[in-house]
């Protein structure tokens, strides 16, 4: 993979130099604002003069470029999985917002469940090569394979959930599905298969935390078990609370810190609330992007402070 040539995309106004960051925007339901809070942090980033690319993973239910103010782009995420290029820079088209480039997501029926393995490795390595301070993917709802490695991928994953029952309780079954996907990959990194096993046939019940697994291997294997404990506790997805109406929604969040730590054993951060607020439809209608829209909208201050916690975990 080439990577991004600096006089490729000079058009698609993308820095020529220094490292990124990967954020990814996920999950557990569909139409919880995973795509309202990638574009608006994206607007926040570039506001504050970093280079920004989004890239609508969501394969098969693309609609990125709406939230963004564009219409589809000429070429998509669907020419590069059908082969029509080889080159992900090719797919980089500028938006009408200074400082931010979008990736469109394919259009087609080929959903992100079907992208092989190969395909993803390709994406994420040319990913890392894009020339932006920040890359922010907007992934589909659910728990694909796919999708939780690229969650897993990012630099920081961040959660969006509904203060409504089923939304909370598909967040948890994300959760537990990214955190099963990072051990089993931890397990592989480390060849810890094996004793996993044993930890888990002849001592674990089945109420047993991450933590007590962790606890478990380093007793048997201090060495491993450490390894074990340092990639694990890497492992701090973020969470939004999204169209929140009163104090009890917005607490939620802080609920869900507390029961993941307690009994997950899994340090999930509350990063921010957004409020629920007319002007959200209204932009979506008018196909304007919120904050350039609605600059005045109460959610502006719940982005900022949103941004502002994410930005604090950003090492
Ligand atoms: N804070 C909010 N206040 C009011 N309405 C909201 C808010 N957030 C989202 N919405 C509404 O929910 C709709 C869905 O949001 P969005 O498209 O960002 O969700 P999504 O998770 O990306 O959905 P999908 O899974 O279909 O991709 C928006 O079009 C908007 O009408
Ligand atoms: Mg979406």
């Amino acid at each position: 993979m080439t990577g991004i040539r600096a006089s490729d995309n000079f058009h698609a106004g993308l820095a020529t130099g220094g490292p990124q960051k990967i954020w990814a925007v996920g999950g557990g339901k569909g139409g919880v604002g995973k795509s309202l809070v990638t574009a608006n942090v994206a607007i926040c980033l570039a506001l504050m003069g970093n280079k920004v690319v989004v890239i609508d993973l969501d394969l098969g239910g693309a609609n990125l470029h709406t939230c963004l103010g564009i219409s589809i782009p000429d070429m998509t995420l669907s020419d590069y999985l059908n082969k029509r290029t080889r080159d992900l820079s090719d797919l980089v088209f500028p938006t009408k917002i200074p400082n931010i480039s979008l990736i469109s997501g394919a259009q087609d029926e080929m959903g992100i469940a079907n992208l092989k393995q190969t395909h993803k490795a390709k994406i994420l390595s040319s990913i890392k090569q894009l020339d932006a301070n920040y890359v922010l993917l907007d992934l589909g709802a659910g728990t694909a394979f796919n999708t939780l490695d690229f969650f897993l991928a990012a630099d920081q994953g961040v959660l969006v959930a509904l203060p409504e029952p089923t939304s909370i309780e598909n967040t948890y079954r994300f959760i537990k599905s990214v955190y099963h996907r990072k051990l089993k990959m931890v397990e592989e990194l480390l060849d810890l298969g094996p004793l996993i096993d044993q930890v888990v046939n002849a001592k674990l019940s089945q109420n047993s935390t991450p933590q007590d697994l962790i606890n478990q291997v380093l007793e048997i294997n201090p060495t491993l078990g450490g390894k074990l404990k340092m990639e694990i506790n890497k492992f701090r997805p973020k969470i939004i609370i999204n169209q929140a109406r009163t104090q009890a929604d917005i607490d939620i969040g802080h609920s869900m810190h507390i029961i993941c730590k307690k009994y997950f054993g899994i340090h999930l951060d509350y990063v921010g609330h957004l409020e629920y607020d007319a002007t959200v439809w209204q932009s979506v209608k008018r196909r304007k992007p919120l904050l350039m829209e609605f600059p005045n909208s109460n959610l502006v201050s719940n982005f900022d402070q949103i941004v502002h916690n994410l930005l604090g975990f950003s090492t």
